[in-house]
Formats: C-alpha cells, structure tokens, sequence
C-alpha cells in the first residue's frame, strides 16, 4: 500500500472545505437512502464527522498495532447509530467515489490500496461490534442530578438502567432527545461505582448544540443516552507508581475520575493534580477540589490561572506551572484537556526526560477522528 500518495489523494478532497463532504453523503444517501436515518437530522450546521474521519483512520493502516484497539473500539460503538455489517460496503464506494471524483490523476493503485485498507478497518470494526452483540448498544441513564456551577459549566450525575462498564479516564459518548442523533464524548469524573452512578462536567461551547443543551435545558428526570466507553486513559492495575496528573478546564472530569479510583482501591501514592484555567471565575470546582486536598493526605491540589493577574492563584499556563514543580521524571502521567494545552504540556514533559511512554494524554476535541486528534480548541 502507497500511504503517502493515499494521503495525498485524500489531501485533495480534504482541501475543497465542504465540497468533498457534501459530495460524500449525497453519494451515500442516493445510494443506500436506509442509511440517512442513522445521521444527525440536519447535516447543515454539522462539522462533518465521518467523512474526515475515514481519511484519516483508514490512511494510517500502516500503524496498525496502534489503531486496532481504537478501531475495536469505534467498532462497539458504532452499534448505536444502527449501523450493521451490510452499510461497510456502502460507506467504503461512496469514500472511494468521492475520492476519485476530486482527485484528476486518481490510478487504479490507488482504487486498489484504499479499497484494501478500507476492508481491513471495517473487519477490525465489524469483528468487534459483532463481539460485543451480548452488551447493550447504549445505556439508558436518568439525570438524578443536575447543578449548575458557573455560567457556562454544569456537573451532571446520571444513572444507568444497567451498569455501564468503563475504566476510570475513560470518555464515554452521550445523546439527549433535545439534540437527536448528535453524539458527542465525555468524561465520567468518578471511579465506577457500585450504585452505578456516572458524573460528568459539562461546559457550554458558543453555538454547541450538546454542550449547551446538557449545561442549560436538561434537567433532573431527563434520560440521556451513553455509548460504550472508549479511550485508553487508565491506571495500570499492576503499577504503584506515584503519580501526576494535569488538566486543562474540563479536563479535570477524567483526572478526577483517576483520582477517585485511587482513593478507592489504592495502593496508595503520591498524586500531584494540576488544573488550569483562563481565569479564577472558570473555576467550578474548588471547594471540591480543597475537600479531596484535606481528605487525602498523599494528595496535591495546583490549580493555575492563564489570564488573570488579580488571582492569588498560580500564575501561567498548567504546562508551565507544573514544570516549576518537579521534576516528574519517575511519574506516570496522564493529561487531559483542550489540544493546546496537552501538546504544551506533553512536549514541556518530553524535553525534561520523562519517557514517552509514561505519558498517557487525551485531547478535548469537537470531535474524535481517532488516534491523533486536532481541533480548534480553546478553552
Ligand atoms: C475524548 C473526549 C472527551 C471529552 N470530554 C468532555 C468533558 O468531559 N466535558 C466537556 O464539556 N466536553 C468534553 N469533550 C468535548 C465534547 O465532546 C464536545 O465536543 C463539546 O461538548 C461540544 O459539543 P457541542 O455539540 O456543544 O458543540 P459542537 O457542535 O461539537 O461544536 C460547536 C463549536 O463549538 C466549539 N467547540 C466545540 N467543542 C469545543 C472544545 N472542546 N473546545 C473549544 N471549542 C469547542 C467549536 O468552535 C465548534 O465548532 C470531550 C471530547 C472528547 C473528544
Ligand atoms: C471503516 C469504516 C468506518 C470508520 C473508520 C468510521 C469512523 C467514524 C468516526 C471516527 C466517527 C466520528 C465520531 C465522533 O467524533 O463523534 C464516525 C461517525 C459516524 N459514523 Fe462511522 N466509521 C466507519 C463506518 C461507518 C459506517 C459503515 C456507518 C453507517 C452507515 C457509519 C456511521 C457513522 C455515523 C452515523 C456517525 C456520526 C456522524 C455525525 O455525527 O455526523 N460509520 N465514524
């Protein structure tokens, strides 16, 4: 398989903005119309998912140790659109149109190598959503609480009918009837439970339909449906190394989430959690944050200011409030938050000699196109 000149090809589609898209789902939805119903209702004001997805997954075949899991992963929870074995096919000839269709030096190599790649993703998908056939699609999980923190931040606990299973630090997706068929990740903030109980931190995002669904209209009593957890931020039950952990806004939810699980199980280490945010104002979660600091003596609580110099807080960016704390040459790491912030910090991490694989980071995007994720995101 030629991946250069597969990312090439895809290259060309992806620089016409919205045309390749468009041109993909009305290939799609001509030519399998059953498949239309498993898509948000309007496709208008919605950043396409799918389409950038599949270039990006399916040119990375050359990795594929590293997209198997995630692959198996996006598989199982592909099961709650309703999507089957039969649409694979479909999906893959209207890529392979749309591909064709703008590129003018499109070769039959190229026709060869991504039907190739395409059909060794979907078995990878298609294998795990059939193994997974005994597990519910969603969860069905009723909000039992719903508090409103800041202007734009909300903590929500809801409970499942049945008990979702999920590792700490891991993101789960989430649909409410108020946003039908608009799917989008988040992290549980606690350890599973054994009431079942998932919290989740929700901020509002300027012209997000979910998010500011989820922080202004749902309420207690609404059900909301949650897709099986995915993500690979998890503590190694074999490992007591301490630990640090850095967040960047909302993603204190899954550090948080780690947190709790050591607290709950142990063995007992060091922790040392860093969260930034722009300004104190955004600062939802202190009190709760100081009563976990005084609960746990083998913890400690950093939480940084970007942008207010009035703060008593600590000042800069968490990347480089954390950096004046170590060294963390012996932690395992995970970091979490919006893209800037994680490659900041990760790259801060890199070059003071912690081993790459220590480093365990998850990006907030609007969306997940898969292993390496780029969005613009600020927090
Ligand atoms: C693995 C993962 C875990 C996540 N966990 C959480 C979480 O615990 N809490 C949480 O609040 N969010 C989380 N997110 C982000 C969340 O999935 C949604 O992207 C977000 O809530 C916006 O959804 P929306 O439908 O309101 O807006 P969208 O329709 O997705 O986006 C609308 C616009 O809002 C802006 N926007 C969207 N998301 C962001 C962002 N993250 N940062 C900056 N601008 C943005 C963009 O300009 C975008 O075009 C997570 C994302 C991922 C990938
Ligand atoms: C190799 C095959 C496929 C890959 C790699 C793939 C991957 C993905 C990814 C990464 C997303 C984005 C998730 C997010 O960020 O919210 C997505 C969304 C989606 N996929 Fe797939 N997918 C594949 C095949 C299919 C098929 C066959 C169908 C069924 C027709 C399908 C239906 C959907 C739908 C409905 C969405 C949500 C779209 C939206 O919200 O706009 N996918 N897919």
């Amino acid at each position: 398989m030629d991946i250069p000149a597969m990312r090439a090809n895809f290259g060309k589609a992806a620089a016409t903005g919205d045309e390749a898209p468009l041109y993909f789902y009305s290939h799609l939805f001509l030519s399998h119309p059953e498949t239309r119903a498993m898509f948000p209702v309007s496709m208008a004001h919605q950043r396409d998912r799918l389409f950038t997805a599949l270039g990006d997954v399916v040119a990375r075949v050359d990795d594929l140790d590293s997209l198997v899991p995630i692959l198996q992963q996006l598989g199982r929870d592909h099961r709650k659109f309703g999507t089957l074995a039969a649409h694979y096919p479909a999906v893959g000839a209207s890529l392979l149109a749309t591909l064709e269709h703008f590129d003018d030096e499109w070769t039959p190599e190229l026709a060869k190598d991504w039907t190739e790649a395409y059909t060794l993703v979907s078995q990878v998908m298609i294998e795990a959503a059939d193994e997974a056939a005994g597990q519910p699609a969603w969860w069905d999980a009723a909000v039992v609480a719903h508090e409103r923190r800041t202007i734009d931040v909300a903590v929500l606990r809801v409970r499942p009918r049945t008990p979702l299973p999920y590792a700490a630090g891991q993101s789960v997706s989430l649909e409410t009837d108020l946003r039908p068929r608009l799917w989008r990740y988040y992290s549980p903030a606690n350890a599973p439970r054994p009431d079942g109980l998932l919290e989740f931190h929700v901020k509002a995002r300027d012209g997000g339909p979910v998010s500011s669904a989820l922080v202004r209209r749902v309420g207690v009593g609404d059900v909301l449906r949650l897709g099986p957890p995915m993500g690979h931020l998890a503590l190694d039950p074999e490992s007591d190394r301490d630990l640090l952990l850095v967040a960047g806004g909302m993603g204190l939810a899954p550090m948080k989430a780690l947190l709790d699980q050591v607290a709950r199980q142990g063995p007992s280490r060091r922790v040392d959690l860093f969260v930034g945010f722009r300004t104190e104002d955004h600062v939802y979660d202190a009190p709760e944050l100081r009563r976990l600091e005084q609960e746990h003596p083998w913890l400690t609580v950093t939480v940084a200011v970007s942008h207010d110099k009035n703060s008593s807080l600590a000042q800069g960016d968490v990347g480089e409030v954390v950096m004046r704390h170590g060294p963390w040459l012996s932690r395992e790491v995970f970091v979490a938050g919006p893209a800037p912030m994680v490659d900041d910090t990760v790259s801060r991490l890199l070059r003071d000699g912690v081993p790459r694989q220590r480093l365990h980071s998850e990006i907030f995007a609007p969306s997940r196109p898969g292993p390496s994720v780029d969005g613009e995101v600020t927090e």
